[in-house]
């Protein structure tokens, strides 16, 4: 296979897994997890989004979880935005990176942020002023790229319409986002063939949910098509509360330990984000997803049974 040999993951659990949990995780939780994931070593992390704070009531804290966080140097860390007035109250902030959202598909667009489209791209258009305005990088995510739940296909000419219009617009980067896990690895690397060498100096993030679990096949898929970017989250949280049938993203401890088993680097130490996985499922109360945090790495020996020690042969 032929792999890039550092993959940089950013973490959107605390964004994209708590906006969905039943229950408010109280904002000294977020801020907690959201620095126990840094002292992993998690390059970039998403931390929360600055919508209406109606919409996604868990997400309200959004300003006090930013003011409270620790900031380790060498962490990027980044909010999800719908439109300017979430990048003002982003930049005001604090974050080092806006990350905005916009659907590929008119009715999950108009399901998620209340806009068509084209209503989307003016915003969009008004957060890049707003950013530039702030120095602020942006990454422009696009929802349900590889398949909409309400509408089944999305043609590739939208899909590179869209991308066409957010590069116009000054986007730095551009995240494919399979929303509900519809994608699959040839249709990842169909995807990326038609739209990366029409695009040149944009950074390319994949992001995945494990609905069908596809993910980590599919992030194989954009690795040796040269990406480089991926969006994971802890345990495996996570889901659109405007997708019906969405679940969690890829795990992301699930996803380092895959990429290191290959040895592609991450900087993110494993056993540590085992452990903030460990208390991540203690915050939200149940068992995640993940699959590492039930089995252990896959170097874990388990001790040879009494009868079988016995009868080994010699090694010669
Ligand atoms: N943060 C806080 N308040 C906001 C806001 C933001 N980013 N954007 C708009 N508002 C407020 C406006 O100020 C206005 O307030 P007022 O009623 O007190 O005057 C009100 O919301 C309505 O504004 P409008 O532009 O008409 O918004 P809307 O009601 O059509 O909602 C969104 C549009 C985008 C703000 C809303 O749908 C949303 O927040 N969606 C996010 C969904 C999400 O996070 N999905 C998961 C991520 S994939
Ligand atoms: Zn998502």
């Amino acid at each position: 296979m032929k792999l890039p040999e550092r993959v940089t993951i950013c973490e959107v659990g605390t964004r994209d897994g708590f906006q969905i949990e039943p229950d408010f995780i109280p904002t000294e939780q977020k801020i907690e997890v959201v620095n126990l994931l840094a002292a992993a070593g998690m390059p970039r992390i998403e931390v929360t989004s600055f919508v209406h704070p109606k919409v996604v009531p868990q997400l309200r804290d959004a300003e006090a979880v930013m003011a409270g966080i620790d900031r380790r140097p060498g962490t990027r860390y980044a909010a999800l935005v719908p439109n300017d007035k979430g990048a003002v109250r982003a930049a005001d902030a604090g974050v080092d990176v806006i990350h905005t959202v916009l659907s590929a598909s008119e009715s999950h667009n108009l399901a998620n942020v209340n806009m068509t489209i084209a209503e989307s791209l003016e915003k969009l258009r008004a957060v890049l002023d707003v950013a530039g305005k702030a120095r602020l990088p942006v990454q422009c995510g696009i929802s349900t790229s590889f398949g909409c739940p309400f509408e089944g296909d999305v043609p590739l000419v939208r899909l590179e319409g869209i991308v066409r219009r957010l590069v116009d617009l000054g986007a730095h980067g551009i995240g494919l986002a399979d929303t509900t896990g519809m994608a699959n690895p040839r249709q990842v690397t169909r995807v990326l063939e038609h739209l990366m060498p029409k695009f040149s100096g944009i950074e390319w993030t994949l992001h995945t949910h494990d609905t069908r679990a596809m993910a980590i096949p599919n992030i194989l898929a954009a690795m040796e098509y040269g990406v480089a970017n991926f969006d994971s989250s802890i345990g495996g949280l996570g889901g659109c509360p405007f997708a019906p049938g969405a679940s969690g993203n890829v795990c992301t401890e699930d996803l380092v330990h895959c990429l290191h088993a290959m040895g592609v680097s991450t900087g993110i130490d494993l056993d540590r984000l085992i452990a903030v996985s460990r208390r991540v499922q203690e915050i939200v109360g149940r068992t995640l997803p993940g699959q590492i945090v039930k089995a252990g790495k896959s170097d874990r020996k388990y001790p040879v049974p009494d009868g079988v020690a016995g009868r080994l042969p010699r090694a010669s």
